[in-house]
């Protein structure tokens, strides 16, 4: 996508440059996924958030960066507990390395985030509050990571689960971003609910992927939640109103017969329980649009809209 890619190249500067030190095995597998690519599209959203309230661009660039290094951090750990060897293309750090370099790495871009995030080149009393909102935002990916360990009953708890996990960083990429470009509360407020309700969108979209898409498109494994025995929108949409098929292809997908994945996930499609998702994810795109009505007509503000309908209408 165009914004996204005309966006990056700052951006990873900032990340390398946050990410060259001794020891060189720590930096390297830090740094990895970083180097193997990602869509960007958090820290884009922080850039363009700060632009749609009037603010200098060079202002935020420290903060999207340190929106990217939480997002990476979360996703050093994603993988040891969802088990998935592969990210972006490449090997996870916790298989390129070991378990023990990938909780030092995910704890150095965690760290590093907070470093890049104080020496914004902004006004000290929005650093500072900024500060605040990256650890509250932290603390809720904590939570939300957590609550995924366990298996939601329903839709409610599923969308409390993928509001903490996803959502949270979405809400804070676009309410920092509001933050250092001297956004008024009601400003930061409209692009947070943005955020939170694109970001909601987003993860729907992720698990449709994670059934319908190729590993070689999408970078990670096919199939990875139901090895894990997730039950996400769809799965659960399923069981609810689907028929017998689905409830036994999951307890054997996830008990590791590989043979239902492919099953599964047609019969999910053909009875329309994917569409379901999809039409979810639309849903909360149009609520999220709708939350930066009160936000003034500029480039910027059509740019997050624009990013809003990727993140929801992208195929990987
Ligand atoms: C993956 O995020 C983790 C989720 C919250 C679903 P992305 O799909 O944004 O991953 P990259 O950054 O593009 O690799
Ligand atoms: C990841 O959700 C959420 C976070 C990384 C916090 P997933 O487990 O669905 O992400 P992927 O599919 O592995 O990227
Ligand atoms: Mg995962
Ligand atoms: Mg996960
Ligand atoms: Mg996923």
């Amino acid at each position: 996508m165009k914004i996204l890619h005309e966006r990056r190249g700052d951006i990873d500067a900032e990340l390398l440059s946050a990410l060259d030190g001794e020891p060189a095995e720590l930096y390297d597998a830090a740094s990895h996924l970083v180097k193997a690519g990602g869509k960007r599209h958090r820290p884009v959203m922080t850039l363009l958030a700060s632009e749609a309230v009037g603010g200098d661009p060079k202002g935020a660039l420290k903060a999207a960066a340190s929106v990217e290094l939480v997002h990476t951090f979360s996703l050093v750990q994603d993988d040891v507990f969802d088990n998935d060897h592969l990210r972006r293309g490449v090997s996870s750090v916790h298989v390129g390395w070991d378990e023990d370099t990938a909780i030092l790495a995910s704890d150095l871009l965690f760290s590093k985030a907070f470093e890049t995030l104080a020496n914004s080149a902004s006004d000290s009393r929005r650093v500072v509050r900024a500060l605040g909102r990256l650890a509250v935002g932290c603390n809720r990916i904590t939570e939300g990571q957590a609550m995924d360990m366990s298996t939601p009953s329903d839709e409610e708890e599923y969308l409390a689960m993928i509001d903490r996990k996803t959502a949270e960083l979405h809400a804070l990429a676009c309410g920092v971003g509001g933050m250092l470009g001297g956004g008024t509360d009601g400003e930061v407020e409209a692009l947070e609910e943005f955020g939170r309700k694109s970001g909601l969108a987003f993860q729907i979209k992720d698990d449709v992927l994670d059934l319908t898409t190729d590993e070689e498109e999408l970078g990670k494994p096919r199939g990875s939640d139901l090895a894990e025995g997730k039950l996400t929108l769809i799965v659960l949409h399923g069981l609810e109103h689907g028929d017998a098929d689905v409830e036994e292809l999951f307890e054997r997908a996830k008990t590791g017969d590989r043979d239902a994945v492919p099953e599964l996930t047609d019969a999910l499609r053909r009875d329309g329980h994917v569409a379901y998702a999809e039409e979810r994810a639309e849903e909360l795109l149009s609520d999220a649009r709708e939350s930066l009505e009160s936000l003034s007509e500029t480039r910027a503000k059509s740019s997050l809209l624009e990013v809003s309908g990727y993140m929801v209408r992208r195929n990987f």
